[in-house]
């Protein structure tokens, strides 16, 4: 029998495209519902699949839904995920909420799958740490990874609509833009080293979550996971420059060899790396610059560009639904 499915903010950046998404994976449901606040509730929104009228989350029933996707905020998702789980939906929770807890599996189908063993609930990693984990595991499972040096320029969608709005008005008005940006500088020919809020280590909390997250992913928890992640002016598409050094004596063609496939493209030659503005809407994660580095005995670079909203977001949740499916 085909799921019935919930996409809880189903009106924000992510939670639109899971309607492109399934459609292009071809994900096969009974019902679809469509849930957001009571700013929303009875809102028709026109999806690849039909007219869909909104509803409010306080007045809908989850008893009968098999996967219910959360993309609403870390606080939704708090109230909300166990009442859902409570009711009988398997739980995928795109939020921070819950990843860092021991009892709930943070999932990327490609690279640990078996972490899943039936939980009601169930996280989505964070947007940069999916696709610069999806890069570095196959070299990890061949040379053995022990450091990782990132950095990410991030688009202002994996702000939400919010960060959309927020470069649209700070283009048109570049030294104001707006009380209701969500970032702490104008953001328009700009880029802004804080995303999420500082921790008392100076870090901030999205860069906590590339190094934790990363070390539960690969079940590693003591690999040197490190990161600085920046807040750039681009709508669409993250971009992570990672310094990477292995256990094992490098070899530059088994590098790219390990690379090729499972959703990865990469760039052979130096010039045809990747950019944000050409990956939109694609479900690969694209690796260029690939390169020693001469300094180092076990020491080399990759320059890692996706789609934050599917491969960071909808696209990662919906595969771990259809794995859970077969
Ligand atoms: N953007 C990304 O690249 C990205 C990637 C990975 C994970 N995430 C995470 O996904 C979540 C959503 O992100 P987003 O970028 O899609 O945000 P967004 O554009 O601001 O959308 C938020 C959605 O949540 C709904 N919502 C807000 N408060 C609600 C409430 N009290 N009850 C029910 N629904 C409520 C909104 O509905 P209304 O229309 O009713 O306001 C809207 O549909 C965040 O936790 C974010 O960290 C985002």
């Amino acid at each position: 029998m085909k799921p019935v499915i919930a996409i809880v903010g189903a009106t924000g950046a992510v939670g639109s495209e899971f309607l492109l998404v399934l459609k292009k994976m071809g994900f096969e449901f009974e019902q679809l519902h469509l849930i957001a606040s009571k700013r929303s509730a009875g809102k028709v929104l026109k999806t690849v699949f039909g007219d869909y009228e909104v509803v409010d989350i306080e007045q809908f029933d989850f008893s009968q839904v098999k996967y219910a996707f959360f993309s609403a905020g870390g606080n939704v998702s708090r109230e909300w995920a166990p009442k859902a789980a409570a009711q009988g939906a398997i739980v995928i929770d795109n939020t921070s909420a819950f990843r860092m807890q021991d009892t709930v599996p943070l999932i990327i189908p490609e690279i640990n799958r078996s972490a899943y063993t039936g939980q009601k609930l169930i996280s989505n990693p964070n947007c940069s740490t999916i696709q610069l984990v999806r890069a570095l595991a196959p070299i990890h499972e061949r040379f053995g990874v022990r450091k990782v040096i990132a950095s990410t320029y991030q688009a202002v969608s994996g702000a939400g609509n919010e960060g959309v709005n927020g470069l649209h008005a700070s283009l048109v008005d570049s030294e104001g833009a707006g009380d209701s940006s969500p970032f702490s500088r104008p953001i328009a020919h700009n880029v802004i080293p804080q995303i999420d809020r500082f921790m008392d280590n100076g870090f901030t909390f999205e860069e906590e979550k590339v190094r934790f997250e990363t070390r539960k992913i690969l079940n590693e928890p003591d690999m040197f996971v490190t990161c600085t992640a920046v807040r750039v002016p681009v709508f669409r598409g993250h971009s992570v420059a990672a310094y990477i050094e292995t256990d094992k004596a490098l070899d530059m063609g088994a590098v790219k060899a390990a690379l090729v496939g499972q959703g990865i493209k990469v760039a052979q030659n130096p010039e045809d790396f990747p950019t944000p503005r050409t990956i939109a809407n694609k479900e690969d994660v694209y690796v260029g610059r690939i390169r020693r580095e001469p300094d180092a005995r076990n020491g080399l670079w990759l320059w890692v560009v996706a789609d934050n909203l599917w491969v960071g977001a909808a696209w990662n949740a919906v595969r771990i639904a259809r794995e859970l499916e077969r």
